[in-house]
Order: structure tokens, then C-alpha cells, then sequence
């Protein structure tokens, strides 16, 4: 585990509200996982705004803050309880965070930005997963980026411990919802139309043995596209 996970994973901790089993879960979550980084990299040389679909308790925000990132962030998702500690975190200790109760569905008013969408997708149904995508390059302007993190439906037996995880963690009550819909890779490629995005995607298992991708989308501009750095 390197120093800088170490340091952000307690100051982040350090900022919620007492409760064992949460802190101590994200602070296993900001150590091992490297999506958050990931997205920290993307976007660290982007001027735009950036829209956190699915934000969960809002880690990833506050993830950028603590690496120094000032750019605007809003975060959605649709657990009012997870926004309200979000909020609750954001208003006392991070400037320039709005967080809401909204559907990954329907952007922010007027949002246009960088977006991602972390270990979310794969919660809407095949053809909204589609219509997500369009959503995105609406709101994504030319030189900027979507980074979306989901398991891919394969034949391999990452795929599988993928599964089981999602029954268990909606077993205990943990996420709510209907079905969980894995999409194959080439189904998220074909949402990013080669004419407007260039898309760079590989394996983000972390230390788990969960079959997650990184996608990381580009938007063309009229000269190309900006390379993440
Ligand atoms: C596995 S968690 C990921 C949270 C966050 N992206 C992260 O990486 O820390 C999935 C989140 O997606 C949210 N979610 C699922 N379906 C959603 C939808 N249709 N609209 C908004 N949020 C949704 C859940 O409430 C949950 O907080």
C-alpha cells in the first residue's frame, strides 16, 4: 500500500462521523482501490467541472480534494442516505461540492463537464445503459473525459466471484435495486462512437478478484483528443 493512499485514506476517515464498521470499511476502500486515483489522474489537468454519477458517499470527491483538486464537483446517487452523510462531510470540511438525490438517468441542470461513473453502470438496464452513454456525450464537451469503472460480463472466473459478490452485498442490504446487468466490453465501446471519443480501457482489479475495467473515454476535439496525462 503506498503513503499517499495511507494519508488520504485517514483524512478522509477523519472526517466522517464516528461509526467502526463504515470508516472502517472506507478506509480499507480508499487504500485498495486505485479507481479513485484513476479518475484523479484523468481529470487532474481538466479546467471542466465534474459530474459523479452514482456517487455513493461521495468518496471520490473528497478522494480529489485531499490530492489538491479544485475543480467544481456535483455528486448523485439515489441512496438519500448516502448523500446526506456526503453533505454532511462536504459542508464542514470540502469547499465546491454539490451533492443531490437524483437517478444517474437525468444529469445536473445545465451540468456540461468531465463525468464518471464508478461501479454504477451495470445497475441499469441494457438499453439505459445505452441511452447513459448518449446522455455522456451530451453533457461531455469536446476535450474532455468520461472515466466509467464496471465488471465485464465474460467467461472468466473473475466474472463469476463478481456475481456472487453483488447477491451478497445486496443480500445484507448494503445496495438496493433490481437486476444487475454486467455489459460485455465491445456493448461500452460502442456507446463511445469512434468519430467523437477515442476510448483506452483495461483491467482495475486492485488488490480484489472482482473482473472490473477501467474505461476511460476521450472526447475529440477538431484537432484530436485530449491524451490523459
Ligand atoms: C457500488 S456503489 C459505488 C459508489 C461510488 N461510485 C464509489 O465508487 O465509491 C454503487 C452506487 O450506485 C448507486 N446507484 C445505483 N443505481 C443508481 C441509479 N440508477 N442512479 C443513481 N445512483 C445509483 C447506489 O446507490 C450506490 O451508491
Amino acid at each position: 500500500m503506498n503513503d499517499v493512499a495511507r494519508r488520504i485514506a485517514e483524512a478522509v476517515v477523519s472526517r466522517f462521523p464516528r461509526d467502526r464498521w463504515r470508516n472502517g470499511y472506507i478506509r480499507s476502500k480508499i487504500r485498495s482501490d486505485p479507481a479513485y486515483q484513476a479518475v484523479f489522474e484523468a481529470v487532474a489537468t481538466s479546467d471542466l467541472p465534474l459530474w459523479d454519477a452514482g456517487c455513493g458517499m461521495g468518496l471520490l470527491a473528497f478522494y480529489l480534494r485531499e490530492c489538491g483538486w479544485l475543480g467544481g464537483i456535483v455528486g448523485t446517487d439515489l441512496s438519500e442516505e448516502k448523500i446526506m452523510l456526503a453533505r454532511w462531510v462536504a459542508e464542514r470540511f470540502y469547499y465546491g461540492i454539490d451533492f443531490g438525490v437524483r437517478d444517474v438517468r437525468e444529469p445536473p441542470e445545465g451540468f456540461i463537464g468531465n463525468v464518471s461513473l464508478l461501479d454504477v453502470v451495470y445497475y441499469l438496464q441494457p438499453r439505459e445503459q445505452a441511452n447513459f452513454f448518449n446522455l455522456v456525450d451530451k453533457v461531455v464537451p469536446p476535450g474532455g473525459v468520461c472515466v466509467l469503472r464496471t465488471a465485464l460480463r465474460d467467461c472468466t472466473w473473475r466474472y463469476a466471484a463478481t456475481v456472487l459478490e453483488e447477491w451478497f452485498i445486496r443480500g445484507i442490504g448494503w445496495i438496493r435495486g433490481g437486476a444487475i446487468n454486467f455489459p460485455r466490453a465491445d456493448e461500452v465501446i460502442h456507446g463511445f462512437p469512434d468519430s467523437r471519443w477515442k476510448v483506452a480501457f483495461y483491467p482495475l482489479w486492485g488488490r480484489t478478484p472482482f473482473n472490473s475495467y477501467l474505461f476511460v473515454c476521450s472526447k475529440r476535439t477538431k484537432a484530436g483528443y485530449r491524451e490523459p496525462p
